[in-house]
């Protein structure tokens, strides 16, 4: 089995490989959920800088600016390839900065009133931890508005098709995290606001150029590097025999939560021996609300 770091190197590399591509075929078509990610953060927000990790290729740190352009925005990513790309993008904007770097580790990030990311948490070694660390970087009152791809994006659909056949060649992990991410909000001291599936369409020219792009220009990347040429023609064969010719229309649902930190946040011991948590929001804005999180 791999090594953590060796996982780590193995997926910067092909991101690295990847940005040019993704910039131009992905990030156009995950525009309409960058729009209602960030539209959960255009509220006043408590003083502080804002954190984007997992920011890529930049497209979050120009919409973000756009809401609150008084406020310093770090950029987090672990490819440097990615954060070229988001450089040029943002370079006239002083105050932006990037960093490369693991996103889990959020130590050196400035006290956060907003963190946003898209798409960046399905690909981290441990979701909920991660999760969690970007909650605990919030000061009181702060927001947290991250989309993420879960591992059922559509019933059917080139996401769906992709994934079948992967799944024939490679016995892929139960994705029990994905249930553990609403307790880790709500354990770092947040209230959850929302946690719902955001469905938009996309399109591609045929079921090849969609996997063309996932291995060239998204997280299929990895899959080249790790298996290799005759692999990857078998991969494709299986999946565009399972795939209908001409034109692709569908629409994959990703997954939003949004979280308030509280102002205040405690545990206190609840009936039965269970032990809940409690989040006290909002006291600047309309006086103490004390919000029960969960036993
Ligand atoms: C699908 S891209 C999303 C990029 C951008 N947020 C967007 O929506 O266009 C996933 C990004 O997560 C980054 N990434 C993956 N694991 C990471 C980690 N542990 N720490 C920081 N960045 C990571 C990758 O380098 C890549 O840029």
């Amino acid at each position: 089995m791999m090594s953590e770091r060796d996982r780590k190197m193995a997926l910067t590399v092909a991101w690295d490989q990847a940005a040019i591509g993704y910039d131009t075929y992905f990030v156009p078509r995950f525009e309409p959920w960058l729009r209602d990610a960030c539209a959960r953060l255009a509220v006043p927000l408590p003083p502080g800088g804002l954190v984007i990790p997992c920011c890529g290729t930049g497209p979050e740190l120009v919409s973000l600016h756009q809401l609150h352009p008084e406020r310093e925005i770090l950029g987090v990513d672990l490819s440097s390839g990615m954060l070229q790309l988001a450089y040029q993008r943002t370079r006239h904007l002083p105050l932006i900065r990037t960093q490369t770097g693991d996103a889990t580790d959020t130590d050196g990030w400035p006290p956060c009133a907003g963190v946003l990311s898209l798409f960046g948490l399905q690909q981290m070694q441990d979701p909920p931890l991660a999760l969690r660390r970007w909650v605990e970087a919030l000061v009181p009152g702060g927001l947290l508005s991250v989309m993420f791809w879960p591992s059922e994006v559509e019933d059917e659909g080139p996401f769906s098709w992709f994934r079948q056949a992967i799944a024939r060649r490679l016995s892929l992990p139960v994705p029990t995290w994905e249930a553990a991410l609403p307790e880790q909000i709500e354990a770092a001291g947040a209230e959850l606001l929302l946690d719902a599936a955001v469905a938009h369409p996309m399109e591609h020219e045929s079921a090849l150029s969609f996997f063309e792009a996932m291995l060239t220009s998204g997280p299929g990347r990895s899959l080249v590097l790790a298996h290799g040429d005759a692999w990857i023609d078998e991969l494709r064969s299986d999946f565009v025999a399972h795939a209908p010719a001409g034109p692709l229309a569908h629409r994959p649902r990703a997954r939003h939560l949004v979280a308030r930190r509280g102002a205040l946040y405690f545990r206190i011991n609840g009936p039965f021996g269970r032990c809940i948590s409690v989040a006290v929001v909002d006291v600047a804005v309309a006086g103490a609300a004390v919000v029960v999180l969960g036993a």
